[in-house]
């Protein structure tokens, strides 16, 4: 196992004085994302091989309840009971068990609690959405929120969401852009000021009023368990042909993306987020070994909307992430008519007629 060397933010005086230690408890809504350029390989301890952003959601997110108190015995560890939707789930409790002892450098006072955790999702169970984008960032986001109630350590709001996305990424990658509103970015690139590989920073200033409300509905092509997880999909890389080329083609998209963002050219925005989430796939069908996570459905889905946007000529545009399911990406103003086909054409192609109405949201919110 990896140990995280988190030397930005560890810090041992972060130990509370037992004597004002009271029950007590945070909790925040934090949504999921879609990257539109992808991340996909890394390095060293959840560093990033390519500069990535993506649009937060608004409507699938999860909630994160932590409560605390002082802990009785004197044993160092951590404490932990955690429920998913009200239910003890004990293969997710092990999970944020671990992940929280790994950061006991940063957070030190969590050895000297006991902690409960409820959390859920507002996308139904095993939708085959991924759901460690918005759990993360959730948790990270409880995490500092606690650290402020101890020590007034993160009052101040920029540091307080570094911070936060910091740790979501120890966590998942891809969880430390869900920080921010609108858009994130995470990944050292000279044409963002203030980027890093360690943490993500919001990008809203430079991008045009039709991405403000985006629409994004993802189609549930396949609710199926993924055949290789994102962890797996991403150490695969290092063995990949093409890894190099791809990631000096991600920093290229990027440039083109962002230029795209600021004037608000929607064409070149969906040729990029559609050439991403093939170049993502296409990753995954040339590792050693190689695996498809694409769905007939999805393959079939894709062909629509290729075919609508051709005919109609109305700017929609599918991304996907590391799994079957479809984004479609689309202007407000555009709604009422993608609407029409996704429910005549599309749903009919999804599990159970599942799809989830989504569209770029604000940010995290305190419950
Ligand atoms: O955050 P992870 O380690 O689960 O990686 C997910 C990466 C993609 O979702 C496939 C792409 C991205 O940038 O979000």
């Amino acid at each position: 196992m990896i140990e995280f060397l988190s030397l930005m933010y560890d810090n041992p005086k972060l130990i509370i004085e037992t004597a004002a230690l009271k029950e007590n408890a945070v909790a925040w809504r934090s949504p999921s994302n879609i990257a539109i350029i992808k991340y996909w390989g890394k390095h060293g301890v959840q560093l990033p091989r390519n500069p990535s952003i993506s649009f937060t959601l608004d409507q699938a997110y999860t909630d994160t309840k932590l409560a605390y108190r002082p802990k009785r015995g004197a044993d160092e560890g951590i404490a932990l009971d955690f429920f998913f939707h009200d239910e003890p789930n004990e293969a997710f409790r092990k999970k944020i068990v671990q992940f929280l002892d790994k950061i006991t450098p940063i957070f030190p006072f969590l050895r000297q609690l006991e902690m409960t955790i409820h959390s859920s999702n507002s996308f139904p169970h095993s939708a085959g959405i991924a759901s460690s984008a918005s759990s993360m960032s959730a948790l990270a986001l409880c995490l500092c929120a606690m650290e402020d109630q101890f020590f007034g350590t993160l009052n101040n709001i920029e540091a307080f969401r570094k911070k936060a996305s910091y740790v979501a990424r120890l966590g998942s990658g891809s969880a430390c852009r869900s920080i921010y509103e609108g858009l994130g970015l995470w990944g050292k690139t000279i044409e963002v000021e203030g980027s890093s590989d360690e943490f993500a920073v919001g990008y809203t200033a430079e991008v045009h009023e039709i991405f403000h409300t985006f629409q994004d509905t993802i189609l549930i092509a396949s609710k199926g368990e993924k055949s290789v997880s994102s962890r797996a999909g991403h150490a695969l890389m290092e063995g990949n042909a093409y890894a190099n080329p791809r990631y000096d083609q991600a920093r290229r998209r990027l440039h083109t993306l962002l230029a795209a963002l600021k004037t608000g050219d929607v064409e070149t925005f969906g040729r990029i987020t559609e050439n991403e989430a093939l170049t993502l796939h296409a990753l995954m069908m040339t590792s050693n070994p190689p695996y498809i996570l694409m769905r007939p459905n999805s393959l079939k889905m894709i062909e629509l909307v290729q075919q609508f946007r051709k005919d109609q000529n109305v700017p929609v545009y599918f991304s996907l992430d590391a799994g079957p399911n479809l984004h479609l990406l689309y202007p407000e103003t555009e709604k009422e008519q993608v609407m029409a086909f996704i429910q005549s054409e599309l749903v009919p192609l999804c599990e159970n007629g599942e799809y989830i109405a989504d569209q770029v949201g604000k940010g995290p919110l305190e419950l």
